[in-house]
């Protein structure tokens, strides 16, 4: 059987009154790898928050289905439990929880009551990704990302992303911050969850992360829209030649979501 599908449909959202989608479509099926990229301040976050429910954005109109049900109408908690996952560009510091504990509620938040992960369990499972992650045991014992550095940040999110092993997961930068190594480390994590059940979409600026996670899809952000879509090729072309020419080919003068003053 194949995996989910997560079909984004003219989505539209805004914030604080100002329009930044402005209609985005986007389709990912189980299996598949897309990768987003486009300037700064053209709406790739605000995608991945408003899919995930962030209070912040506005909807005001189009739908995001996943597997036919409306994502839009889920509670945050619904959403995860319905198999979708985001890693933040800027993960949040949550001080008096620690990771360990973070990760296990966040497990049995997607079980069924009653049928919680057993202790020993889990604790075999976290201690495998961690080395699998080559990160420090004691870190899962310290609170969730307070203090960690960018790249500890990151490998977290995706120690999240491999013990949940979600539906669709959505990686908001998830390479910026990260040193040589611990990029290999975490699209070595990403890359063992590609399998035909499991649908990724990576937002990134840069082709080094595409070079080990090679995208099925790329799409290019403009103007709060997908204005152009391709295969790794794409992406490529964008690392030696940066933007103009697409703004050129579609007649875009300014890339950014227009603001109202
Ligand atoms: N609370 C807010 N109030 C007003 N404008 C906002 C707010 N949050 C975001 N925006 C604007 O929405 C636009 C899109 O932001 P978004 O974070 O989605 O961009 P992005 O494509 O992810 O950029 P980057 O590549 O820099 O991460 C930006 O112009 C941003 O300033
Ligand atoms: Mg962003």
């Amino acid at each position: 059987m194949a995996g989910s599908t997560l079909e984004i449909k003219n989505l539209h959202v805004e914030i604080e009154g100002n329009e930044i989608l402005k209609g985005v479509n986007l389709t990912i099926k189980g299996g598949e790898f897309h990768a987003v990229m486009g300037p700064n301040g053209t709406g790739k976050s605000t995608l991945a928050s408003a899919i995930m429910g962030h209070p912040h954005y506005e909807i005001t109109e189009g739908s995001v289905l996943l597997d036919g049900k409306e994502v839009l109408e889920m509670d945050v908690d619904e959403r995860a439990k319905a198999g979708l996952f985001l890693g933040m560009q800027y993960p949040s510091e949550i001080s008096g929880v620690t990771t360990s504990d973070f990760l296990r509620s966040s497990i049995n938040a997607r079980r069924e009551e009653g049928d919680e992960i057993p202790l020993m369990k889990f604790i075999k499972e976290m201690d495998e990704v961690l080395d699998y992650l080559e990160i420090d045991k004691n870190m899962a014992q310290r609170y969730l990302n307070e203090g960690f550095s960018g790249g500890e940040k990151k490998r977290n999110e995706i120690l999240q992303l491999m013990l949940l092993k979600p539906e669709i997961a959505i990686l908001d930068e998830i390479d910026s911050g990260l040193d040589i190594d611990a990029l290999k480390v975490v699209s070595k994590g990403i890359n063992k969850l590609r399998d035909d059940q499991f649908g990724c979409l990576i937002i990134t600026h840069y082709q080094r992360l595409l070079n080990y996670i090679t995208p099925d899809k790329v799409h290019v952000m403009m103007q709060g829209r997908v204005v152009k879509s391709g295969g790794p090729e794409l992406a490529q072309r964008l690392e030696a030649e940066g933007y103009d020419w697409i703004k050129q080919e579609l007649g875009i003068e300014d890339e950014n979501v227009e603001q109202e003053v």
